[in-house]
C-alpha cells in the first residue's frame, strides 16, 4: 500500500487528490490549514492533520507527529494566486510576500520536515504544482504578477530541491495539472479536478528518475521553460 500526503486539502485538486488515493486503496494523509472547516475533507473520513505549510514550526509539528513513518508520495499542493488583477505596481506587498511564502517557500519547508519520512520509503517522491502562469515566456501581461512570479519561484526552488534530494534517494520534479475549475480559477478551466487528478496520479506513479528537477505535464511530457537538469 502507497502511502501519500497532501497539503492543501480542504478543497480542489488536494481534496480531489485525497478522494482518489483514497478510493485505489492507499493511506492517505490529508493536511489542512484549519481542518475544523475542511467540511469535505472531513466526510471523507480520513487521517486528518493540521499544516500551514508557511510556517516552518507548524512543519515540524506535523514531523514529530508521523516520526518513523514512511511516506511514498509527498503531493506539494496547497497554493494561492493573489490577486489576479494586480500588477508589479500596484500589487499589495504583504499578500505578495504571503504567496511567495506558500508558493515558494511552502513546498521546501513541508519536504524538509518530512524528509525522514520520505527517506523510509522504498521509491519516495515529492511533486510540487506548477503552473503555466510561471512560464517566462508565457508572462505578456502585467496582470498575474503574485501568481506568475511566485509560481516561477516555485518551479526555481523545485529544481533547487531536486538537485539536493536526489542525493537522499528522493526523486522531486514539478507537476502540472493543466487549466482545471476550482476555486482558484473561479471555476473556470479547461478539465473538471476529476480528470485533472487522475492524470496526474498516473503520472506519479509512473515517475522516471530522469524527471528529477523537470516540470511535468498531467500527459506526462515535459514542459519547456521552466528549468530541469539531465539526471
Ligand atoms: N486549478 C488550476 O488550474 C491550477 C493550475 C496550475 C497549478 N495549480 C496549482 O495547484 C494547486 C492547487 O490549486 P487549486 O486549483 O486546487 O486551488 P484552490 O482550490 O484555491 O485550493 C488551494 C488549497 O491550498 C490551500 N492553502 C492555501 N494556503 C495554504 C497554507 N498556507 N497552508 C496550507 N494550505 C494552504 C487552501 O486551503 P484553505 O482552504 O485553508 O484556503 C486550499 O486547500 C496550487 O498550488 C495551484 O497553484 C492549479
Amino acid at each position: 500500500m502507497t502511502t501519500v500526503l497532501v497539503t492543501g486539502a480542504s478543497r480542489g485538486l488536494g481534496l480531489e487528490f485525497c478522494r482518489q488515493y483514497c478510493d485505489a486503496g492507499d493511506h492517505v494523509i490529508a493536511t489542512a490549514r484549519a481542518p475544523d472547516r475542511a467540511s469535505d475533507l472531513a466526510a471523507l473520513g480520513i487521517e486528518c492533520h493540521p499544516l500551514d505549510v508557511a510556517d516552518p514550526r507548524s512543519a515540524a509539528a506535523l514531523a514529530a507527529t508521523l516520526t518513523g513513518r514512511p511516506l511514498d508520495v509527498l503531493i506539494n499542493n496547497a497554493g494561492i494566486m493573489g490577486d489576479n488583477t494586480k500588477s508589479a505596481l500596484d500589487a499589495d506587498l504583504d499578500e505578495w510576500r504571503a504567496a511567495f511564502e506558500i508558493n515558494v517557500l511552502g513546498p521546501a519547508i513541508v519536504t524538509r520536515a518530512l524528509l525522514p519520512n520520505l527517506k523510509l520509503a522504498e521509491r519516495p517522491v515529492a511533486v510540487t504544482m506548477g503552473s503555466q502562469a510561471g512560464i517566462y515566456d508565457r508572462m505578456r501581461t502585467a496582470n498575474l504578477a503574485i501568481y506568475r512570479s511566485t509560481k516561477a519561484g516555485a518551479h526555481a526552488a523545485t529544481i533547487s530541491l531536486a538537485h539536493a534530494l536526489k542525493d537522499e534517494g528522493v526523486l522531486c520534479y514539478s507537476l502540472r495539472p493543466g487549466r482545471t475549475r476550482t476555486d482558484m480559477t473561479g471555476h473556470d478551466g479547461d478539465y473538471e479536478a476529476e480528470d485533472s487528478v487522475r492524470l496526474m496520479r498516473k503520472a506519479i506513479e509512473r515517475s522516471d528518475p530522469s524527471w528529477a528537477g523537470l516540470f511535468i505535464d498531467r500527459s506526462q511530457k515535459m514542459y519547456p521553460y521552466a528549468g530541469g537538469f539531465a539526471a
